[in-house]
């Protein structure tokens, strides 16, 4: 039996890279439906329940994409609502890559620091969708997470909803520019820059030789890349004092991750993959290449 991935975006055009790695992962057909909003999802999941018997469901998964994550969050809820024993799918969100890159990234810090309980993790421009997932599975971990953002309110928004989302306390510090990172940096020992592509967020005099720093992980692959001074692959190097990882020492893991996760959608017909989830696939890879 073909196995079939319905293809959910909130975006108008749904995204080509999740179609070329769901085909790598293994999916026969991608049904890709873009420009997704709530009052969609319910009779597109329907459509995908009601037409194999439940024992072959587990070939049929729904994957949930688009630029904007918190559209993301609403659609996975209601595609999660829709189904009902016995007639459930497999559903995985990532919007935008957010959850597969952020996840990628906390556990690479993970394999550099040991535990991170109690230690201050610094996540440069975490208002976005990958620094809020990150920050919300440190924080999990019991580390001290604090985001940084231009405008004090955006700061405070992202801070409250990571709060929401994951059950967790983050602090959340206004940056303007980069000239202030070394001083969000005091204290830190883990570094993490999820700023946008081509904007260099943390100088290199800010991190460089910085005491108590163990780690630093840039997420921007376009340059001037974000953390000064890192380059693009690095994979775990030492460089300046500390562990580092560049946007494609990252990446590569989160490519391997985000295939291992379409695949595992086929495997059943009742998982759900968002962050923790995801982040448990990612512990079982890094476990099973020791
Ligand atoms: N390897 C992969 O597969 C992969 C996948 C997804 C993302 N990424 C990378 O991960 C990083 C984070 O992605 P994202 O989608 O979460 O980022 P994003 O939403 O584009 O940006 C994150 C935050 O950066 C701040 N920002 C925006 N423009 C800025 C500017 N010109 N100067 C300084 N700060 C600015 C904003 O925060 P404030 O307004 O609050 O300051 C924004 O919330 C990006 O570099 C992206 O390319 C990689």
């Amino acid at each position: 039996m073909r196995k079939l991935l319905l293809q959910l975006d909130s975006s108008r055009l749904p995204s080509v890279f999740d179609q070329v790695v769901a085909y790598d992962a293994g999916a026969d057909v991608v049904m890709s439906y873009g420009g997704i909003t709530e009052s969609d999802v319910r009779d597109l999941i329907h459509g995908c329940i009601f037409t194999r018997g439940p024992k072959d469901l587990h070939n049929t998964a729904v994957w949930i994409g688009g630029s904007n994550m918190s559209a993301g969050e609403q659609l996975l809820a209601i595609a999660q609502d829709s189904l009902f024993d016995p007639f459930r799918v497999s559903l995985m969100l990532d919007s935008n890559g957010s959850n597969t890159t952020a996840v990628a990234a906390v556990v690479k810090i993970e394999q550099t620091v040991g535990d991170v309980r109690g230690k201050r993790a610094v996540i440069i421009a975490g208002t976005g969708p990958v620094g809020q997932r990150a920050a919300g599975l440190l924080a999990m971990g019991g580390a001290t997470v604090v985001i940084t953002s231009r405008k004090p309110e955006q700061g405070e928004r992202a801070r409250r909803s990571i709060g929401e989302r994951f059950d967790v306390q983050v602090e959340s510090v206004a940056m303007a520019d980069a000239s202030h990172a070394a001083e969000v940096l005091e204290g830190a020992e883990i570094l993490l820059n999820s700023g946008p592509a081509g904007v260099l967020m943390v100088p290199r005099a800010a991190w460089a030789n910085r005491p108590g720093l163990l780690v630093a992980v840039d997420l921007n692959a376009v340059p001037p890349l974000g953390i000064e001074g890192v380059e693009v692959n690095d994979a775990g190097v030492q460089r300046e004092g500390m562990t580092v990882f560049g946007a494609f020492g990252v990446g590569n893991f989160k490519t391997r991750l985000h295939k291992q996760c379409v695949s595992r959608l086929f495997q059943r017909n009742d998982l759900v993959l968002d962050a923790e989830t995801i982040a448990d696939v990612a512990r079982e890879l890094v476990k099973e290449k020791k």
